[in-house]
């Protein structure tokens, strides 16, 4: 089938209430109709997912994404910079019909981004609205970042699946919420030095459990046990190098050069791929903090149980 056709099937069974995999430049998502409560209720099922945990609203761009949510000086220039790309923003809720009750869990707030992936765009333009599209993880599980790992996941709920091949950054979206004072809810790919450059500083969630309820749950988990900073596994564990690192059975190397985009991009797969083969332990090498490797560092302590 042709690339078209697929893209207009999908969108054909969004219409229908049905779910849809669909590649981003983040992670893979479950998307669904952000407007119909069954198809959202749905995604919850599908996941196993805390209904008090709101879903982000995928728009095809900002003249849809003000439909929805009230757009203050401040969030125009992050989406205008940012988007089509990995930013989520939280804002007031506008339009309260076009993203339904049950996708912002009651709140009245939503999450709106706009995806740069070239099927996600496509998708959204020939469905015509906007969709909710959590990762298509199951809930508590790592988020997928290849095709085969979201079918795994969640490709028994879904009607239809659009391959885009791996996911160039790895990493869920950063989240900003910009209620009074603009906090920053989710480490991603959009580091906080590039909002601050633009917004001026931005505030901890962590103290507000209210204004993000995605951090009241452990999240990103694989089944084995992680063991951070570790600077050389120990036996029987399975190792995530970062730089340079011989390699052999039981390695999984993040970047070789690194690079932390490098490691993002590889990030869940490598987690993945050392938790099937049931080790001990995963032990992951020093990550250095800044910039992009916030959100690796912030993924990789909520892996390890740190956090929520
Ligand atoms: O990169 C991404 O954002 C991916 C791709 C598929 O777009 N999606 C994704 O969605 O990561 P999800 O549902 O796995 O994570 C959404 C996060 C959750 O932590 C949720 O709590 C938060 O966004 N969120 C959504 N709506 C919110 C709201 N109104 N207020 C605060 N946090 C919100
Ligand atoms: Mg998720």
């Amino acid at each position: 089938m042709e690339r078209h056709q697929q893209i207009d099937q999908a969108a054909a069974a969004l219409r229908q209430g049905g779910l849809v995999i669909m590649p981003t430049e983040t992670v893979y998502g479950l998307a669904a109709d952000a407007a119909d409560p069954r198809a959202v209720a749905a995604v919850y099922v599908a996941k196993g997912r805390p209904s008090f945990n709101p879903l982000i609203a995928h728009v095809a761009d900002l003249a849809t994404a003000r439909r929805i949510a009230r757009f203050d000086a401040r969030a125009l220039v992050l989406a205008e910079r940012f988007w089509p790309g990995p930013l989520t923003l939280v804002l007031p809720a506008a339009d309260e019909a076009a993203v339904c009750d049950l996708a912002r869990a009651g709140l009245d707030t939503v999450a709106v981004r706009s995806p740069a992936h070239p099927l996600a765009r496509a998708l959204l333009a020939s469905f015509g609205g906007p969709l909710v599209a959590p990762s298509a993880n199951r809930s508590g599980r790592p988020s997928p970042t290849t095709f085969a790992d979201a079918v795994e996941e969640t490709g028994a709920a879904a009607a239809c699946a659009l391959d885009g091949g791996p996911c160039a950054i790895g990493l869920e979206s950063t989240v900003v919420a910009l209620l009074d004072q603009p906090s920053l809810l989710r480490p991603g790919a959009v580091t906080r030095e590039q909002i601050e450059a633009l917004i001026g500083p931005l505030a901890e969630a962590e103290a507000d459990a209210r204004r993000s309820p995605g951090r009241l749950t452990r999240h990103y988990a694989p089944a084995s046990l992680i063991r951070l900073e570790a600077e050389v596994p120990l036996a029987g564990e399975a190792f995530l190098a970062f730089g340079p690192h011989a390699a052999g059975p039981g390695v999984w190397n993040l970047s070789p050069a690194g690079d932390l985009a490098e490691a993002a991009a590889n990030l869940f797969a490598h987690l993945r791929a050392a938790d099937r083969t049931r080790p001990l332990a995963i032990a992951v090498a020093p990550i250095p903090g800044q910039g992009l490797g916030e959100a690796i560092n912030d993924r990789l302590r909520r892996a390890a149980g740190y956090v929520g």
